[in-house]
């Protein structure tokens, strides 16, 4: 179906009663609402829904490059570009009771005069009860090998970032993108928010949790292939600067990015690289309990 601005849209819903909604514009999640129909991703109440602005919202696919890291445009072209429903999506293991939704984007002559390769990039999106699982994979469909990074961009919705904590970063090492992208190490027990943050942090553990004290809820990240993740709020000043977020949204979101950023992932002729991100929730009480 088409949404309200008249961009392609596909609707996951699944037996437990949650839903997602994924735009082929971008390849982009832009909704994942629980059984309770209460919204869990972030979207800018400013987000622009027009191409060929990338949305700030959801789930934005950083490809062939994260942020600036590299001379490309910023967070690569994957987030806005027109991807296609992939009707034949090469065999990947089975994910049991889970509606599942395949993408494809494939590069074109257009974009290889910025990024000079030829790929496929295919993205399948998941949903189960309580579960959002996103497997991106990369094909290098080329006669020369190349490389990229690559992020998944989180924009989960908190309550009140001041209230929120990330486990699973501490004593990690981190790029700060907020000083020139010098290293650092991770000294506090959890990562709380009084200000801009904008971290790589590198090689962490494979689950992260991000603590929503008022709405006592947690999300449960788990990666694989994907060693790095990017913690990022503007805060106030910042997010005044942005024209397509609104001056206090910074209150209530919180990107955590499954990424591959610090170690570029070579890919060979006809090699091909998968990642894979789960995103679930539980009540804060049951994780303390962990
Ligand atoms: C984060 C980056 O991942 O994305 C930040 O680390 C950046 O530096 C932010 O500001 C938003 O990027 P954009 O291009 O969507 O405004």
């Amino acid at each position: 179906i088409n949404d309200s601005n008249g961009l392609p849209k596909v609707i996951l819903t699944e037996p437990g009663g949650s839903s997602a909604e994924v735009l082929l514009y971008g390849g982009q999640v832009v909704s994942w609402k629980n059984d309770r129909r209460e919204e869990l991703l972030f979207m800018s109440t400013k987000a622009i829904l027009r191409p060929p602005k990338a949305i700030r919202g959801g789930i934005p696919i950083c490809f062939p490059q994260f942020g600036n890291f590299g001379s490309l445009e910023q967070h690569g072209f994957a987030r806005n570009r027109l991807w296609a429903i992939d009707t034949s999506p090469s065999p990947l293991s089975p994910t049991n009771s889970m509606t599942t939704l395949d993408l494809i984007l494939k590069s074109t002559e257009e974009d290889s005069k910025t990024w000079p390769h030829c790929f496929e990039l295919r993205l399948r999106v998941s949903l189960g009860p309580g579960k959002l699982t996103l497997i991106p994979r990369v094909r290098n469909t080329d006669s020369k090998p190349f490389s990229f990074t690559f992020a998944l961009h989180n924009y989960l919705s908190v309550s009140d970032i001041s209230e929120v904590r990330v486990e699973g970063l501490e004593t990690l090492d981190y790029f700060d993108n907020l000083q020139q992208k010098e290293r650092f190490t991770e000294q506090a027990d959890a990562i709380t928010f009084d200000g801009e943050v904008d971290r790589v942090y590198l090689s962490t553990p494979t689950k992260i949790a991000i603590i929503d004290h008022e709405k006592k809820r947690t999300f449960e990240l788990r990666k694989e292939g994907l060693p790095d993740a990017v913690v990022w709020n503007s805060w106030d000043k910042k997010a005044k600067a942005l024209p397509d977020f609104g001056d206090e949204d910074y209150k209530y979101m919180l990107c955590a990015d499954s990424a591959a950023i610090e170690n570029p992932i070579v890919l060979k002729p006809c090699e091909e690289w998968r990642g894979r991100q789960e995103l679930s929730t539980v009540s804060s009480s049951y994780f303390s309990g962990q």
